[in-house]
């Protein structure tokens, strides 16, 4: 123990003869101790509850409350304060007891200078050590749950910039993702969702096409037809983002509307064929989507329906881009079946920016 945490060490003694007391404070003044005294054990508890104190000498035998007892209580209310037990009686059995219940030490009366000394020494020492090392385990919790949020979010960072680089190599998908996300951020919006579940139609929004990092570029740019197997490996790119985002984003909703962008409300999408059918209202949008997995969130909707218009209104290599105003009609004509009716309807009542009118 250093000599300047030694002269901080606050001891307090717990005896009901006054001399023991005196001696003991005085001697441990003298070598550095903050000392407090105590004649009962009602009245060191009552010391206690105010002062920080780091070890406590406790005679056994007092009258009213027994030192036995007031070691419990210390050990239950303050597990950080030491305790060294002093009694005149000597007995083993007592002694083992004590130790049992958390007294650090046992002294015999009358307890000789030196001996307590490197007693409470040792005691405080040992205190120090057990208070740092549960400090450091909490800050190394901590410190580890910082890094591992790092760690997730330079991931991201990387595969965000992969899929941004990806569709930026092809004009005509280039600001795509973030075309759909500002769509259905707006209709997040306007339908009053909850603030977080707009930041997480953000996230998926921006990502919702990553897992084509998995499908070919070929297959991607091809001018014409798909065949049955090309589209099936179009298809793939939900369930690939979901894989690939899965390890980086914790939020279940977020790799869901990442998963089913590509589901329509009459459950005729992929990949897993969920629908939308039972929502109707505004209101019941939120409810339906908590309690019901097959039940498509609002989020993923209004991303379907964003990409669809988004992609309505771009050119492909297979053909030219709509007008506006077709892929409105087209929204309109598909309301209850490929879209979500109240998304399609809140769309739609934007300020024209949203629709490139
Ligand atoms: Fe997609």
């Amino acid at each position: 123990m250093t000599a300047g945490s030694k002269n901080k060490a606050k001891i307090l003694i717990v005896d009901d003869e006054v001399r023991v007391r005196e001696i003991l404070s005085r001697k441990l003044a003298d070598e550095g101790y903050h000392c407090l005294t105590a004649p009962n054990g009602n009245n060191a508890l009552k010391l206690l509850k105010t002062d920080q104190v780091d070890l406590v000498l406790l005679d056994i035998m007092m009258p009213g409350k027994s030192g036995t007892k007031v070691l419990k209580e210390i050990k239950a209310k303050y597990p950080d304060t030491a305790v060294i037990m002093v009694t005149a009686i000597a007995d083993v059995q007592t002694a083992i007891g004590l130790m049992k219940v958390g007294a650090y030490d046992y002294m015999i009366k009358p307890v000789e200078l030196n001996v307590l000394l490197v007693s409470l020494d040792r005691a405080l020492e040992k205190r120090r050590l057990l208070i740092e090392n549960r400090d450091y385990q909490l800050h190394l919790e901590q410190k580890v749950k910082e890094q591992t949020k790092k760690i997730r979010q330079s991931f991201l960072n990387s595969i965000t910039s992969l899929a941004y680089a990806l569709e930026a190599k092809d004009k005509y998908t280039r600001g795509h993702s973030e075309r759909v996300t500002e769509i259905a951020m707006a209709v997040a919006r306007e339908l009053a969702l909850p603030k977080c579940m707009t930041g997480k139609i953000r996230l998926a929004g921006l990502l919702h096409d990553v897992g084509k990092i998995g499908v070919s570029e070929s297959i991607l740019n091809k001018p014409g037809k798909l065949t049955s197997e090309e589209f099936e490996q179009v298809k793939s790119h939900c369930e690939i983002g979901e894989r690939i985002l899965s390890p980086m984003v914790e939020d279940k909703e977020i790799l869901e509307m990442v998963r089913h962008h590509h589901e329509r409300y009459d459950g005729s999408g992929y990949p897993d064929g969920l629908s939308g059918g039972q929502i109707t209202k505004e209101a019941s949008i939120m409810a339906a989507a908590e309690v019901c997995d097959s039940i498509l969130s609002p989020g993923a909707m209004a991303l379907a329906v964003a990409d669809a218009y988004d992609a309505m209104t771009s050119d492909r290599p297979y053909r030219p881009a709509m007008t506006p105003e077709a892929a409105c009609a087209e929204l309109k004509k598909g309301k209850g079946k490929q879209f979500d009716p109240v998304i399609v309807n809140t769309f739609l009542s934007l300020p024209k920016k949203y629709r490139r009118l």
